[in-house]
């Protein structure tokens, strides 16, 4: 098992498409347990695997001791509209309101290769919302309106975190969230 750098905002297997996986196998677990720990190194509370520059489609969820993983996720249901506040792993120190399902129903295979289905509503359903936006290169500034865009991004920009290489080391001093 290994801490990974997480691709930054500009990396671009973040705006990546990610692949189906055909099954679980030993590759699957590796990657699993590395983003499990990547996730925990981080203080997050979800992690896609294009986060760590695998465009494949897992990932990872932890809030407190409901820790899951998603692979080959499916929204099944989704239902009502929910507005709270979201950052990412990906973009430190910009947070903004994004507009969500409140609750939904997924199915994925664990890292078993076994279908779940897994039942969700409030910041479960929000962060496993999220996760699914990464393996669809989507990231939680493609929901919000051009202009709070334009204004965030400028803000990224003169952060110190928009670095060539759009890499960060994660240290467990390091602190955000999804
Ligand atoms: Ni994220």
């Amino acid at each position: 098992m290994a801490v990974l750098p997480i691709h930054l905002l500009g990396s671009p297997v973040l705006r990546e498409q990610s692949a189906t996986i055909d099954s679980a196998d030993n590759n699957t677990r590796e990657l699993v347990a590395d983003l499990f720990e990547t996730m925990d190194a981080a203080e997050g509370v979800g992690l896609a695997a294009n986060q760590v520059g695998i465009a494949r489609r897992v990932a990872v969820v932890g809030l407190d001791d409901d820790r899951f993983v998603l692979i080959n996720p499916v929204v099944l249901e989704s239902d009502g509209k929910d507005t709270a506040e979201e950052g990412c792993l990906s973009i430190p120190d910009i947070y903004a309101d994004v507009t969500r399902c409140t609750s939904i129903v997924v199915e994925a295979l664990d890292v078993d290769g076994k279908r779940q289905r897994i039942e969700a509503d409030g910041l479960k359903a929000r962060v496993i919302q999220h996760e699914i936006d990464h393996l669809d290169g989507l990231l939680f500034l493609d929901r919000l309106s051009p202009f709070k865009r334009r204004v965030l991004t400028k803000r990224w920009k003169k952060s110190g975190n928009d670095t060539p290489n759009h890499l960060l080391d994660v240290t467990p001093a390091s602190k955000t969230s999804g």
